[in-house]
């Protein structure tokens, strides 16, 4: 293996890059919608513990993991450990495609959103008539598939073009654009009439709220934004150079992520409450509520097109590092080419995002365990593959790795590491014991 593996251009490009991967629909359409469904202000500060207490270390340990063995996650876990260990690299592989299935499907309706604000579909209309324009168009058979392969090409596009021309340029210019756009809206919503019930709602914690399925919920997105526990930030970690100061960087990516989370919320709950809609309505909230804070702006439809727009960009970036986990495991692993894994991968993707789209109206009344298969694969992925993935990431990086990880977490020249104690700490208990812990309460109820 003679072939020099291609790096990062800079350490900005990391950054944006690591940021792009975490910062999505995630963030925008998944973090609101959760924070509804679960209490609002104490799910909120349950997140923000996660977040702290170990979604940083663990994204701390992907990231030295991936930059000491410059390797896929099958084969980082097989470099270190051997076969038993590239199991967990294999887990994750696996999950990248469940998770991609019904990624490029919400993906496909930021999309169609676009559209939708373009061509003035929802005009002045109310909150109630804007549900109904969700929830036929997610029903309808066709359409939303259409934006799905249309996402799916774009992603395929970016991934082909290879990691830093493709990927960083993306990221660079529009994710700060993203960010501001966030804001200005989060000012239009919460000076909206009766608004300041949802501010509340989210930001006054109702510990009367809690219960295990907080907990559950809270842990689940936290892997899911941080893109964790299955080998998206293990493979950005192969392609950082051993000068780059890990732990800083790694702060920074998921600073930027809970930021953007946090703002997303303050965006659509207070808009939620403002239209008199149910917090709780579940993954259509955003899609439902974001029209009618449009609708209040001058030049709404101007923000709109913008907003939904930057919405599929962020959605890209994410589906890349994700896709990027398969392409390089077969590349590196099984010799494909990188356009063929990628073209071979999205297909197969694309399949099972067809189910996952059907789940939405014609086939809503399949179920499993009470579960639609959109709500399946989402639960299948964030709720137990990837909680699991990073239970054996954290075991690995603390025990099996010890004082191996923290040397991997240095940068060279030597750095001190005045936490390192701290880390390894959480790694070995606190994350193993407080997942494994969460896991059982959402598996057993
Ligand atoms: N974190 C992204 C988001 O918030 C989604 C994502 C990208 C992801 N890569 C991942 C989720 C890897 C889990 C694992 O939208």
């Amino acid at each position: 293996m003679s072939v020099q593996r291609e790096h990062w251009g800079s350490r900005l490009g990391f950054i944006l890059a690591s940021a792009g991967s975490a910062v999505g629909l995630g963030n925008v359409w998944k973090f609101p919608y959760m924070a509804g469904t679960n209490g609002g202000g104490a799910f909120l500060v349950i997140y923000l513990g996660c977040v702290l207490f170990f979604g940083l270390a663990l994204v701390m340990a992907e990231l030295a993991i991936g930059r000491t063995t410059q390797s896929n996650p099958v084969g980082a876990f097989r470099k270190l450990a051997g076969r038993h260990w590239s199991v967990v690299g294999g887990l994750g592989v696996a999950t990248a495609f469940i998770i991609l299935s019904f990624y490029i499907v919400v993906a496909g309706w930021t999309l169609a959103y676009v559209v939708f604000m373009a061509t003035d579909t929802f005009g002045g209309l109310g909150v109630e008539q804007n549900t109904t324009i969700f929830k036929d168009f997610v029903a309808s058979p066709i359409q939303p598939l259409v934006y799905a392969a249309v996402f799916t090409v774009l992603m395929i596009g970016v991934v082909m073009g290879g990691v830093s021309s493709g990927i960083e340029r993306a990221s660079k210019w529009l994710m700060p654009l993203l960010f501001v756009l966030l804001i200005v809206l989060a000012v239009r919503s919460v000076t909206l009439p009766g608004a300041m019930e949802g501010v509340s709602f989210y930001l006054l914690p109702d510990w009367s709220q809690v219960t295990g399925a907080t907990w559950g919920g809270a842990v689940s997105q936290a892997f899911f934004s941080l893109s964790l526990g299955m080998g998206a930030m293990l493979t950005y970690g192969s392609y950082m150079s051993e000068e780059q100061n890990l732990p800083r960087d790694a702060s920074i990516v998921v600073g930027l992520d809970t930021l953007v989370a946090l703002l997303a919320g303050l965006v659509i709950l207070p808009a939620v409450f403002s239209a008199g809609l149910e917090p709780s309505a579940g993954p259509g909230l955003t899609f439902m509520t974001l029209p009618a804070v449009f609708a209040q702006m001058p030049a709404g439809a101007i923000f709109g097109i913008a907003f939904f727009v930057l919405l599929a960009i962020a959605a890209l970036t994410s589906a890349v590092s994700l896709l990027e986990v398969v392409v390089s495991y077969f590349v590196d692993e099984k010799g494909f080419s990188r356009a063929g894994a990628s073209i071979g991968a999205s297909l197969v993707i694309f399949m099972i995002g067809v189910p996952v789209s059907l789940s939405q109206g014609l086939w809503s009344d399949i179920t499993i365990g009470g579960k639609n298969f959109l709500d399946l694969a989402d639960f299948m992925t964030s709720s137990v593959m990837m909680p699991i993935g990073g239970l054996f990431i954290a075991l690995f990086a603390g025990w099996f790795m010890g004082p191996r990880a923290v040397e991997a977490l240095k940068s060279h020249p030597a750095q001190s590491m005045p936490l390192a104690g701290l880390w390894l700490f959480i790694l070995r208990f606190i994350a193993p014991l407080g997942i494994a812990w969460i896991l059982l309460q959402g598996l057993l109820g």
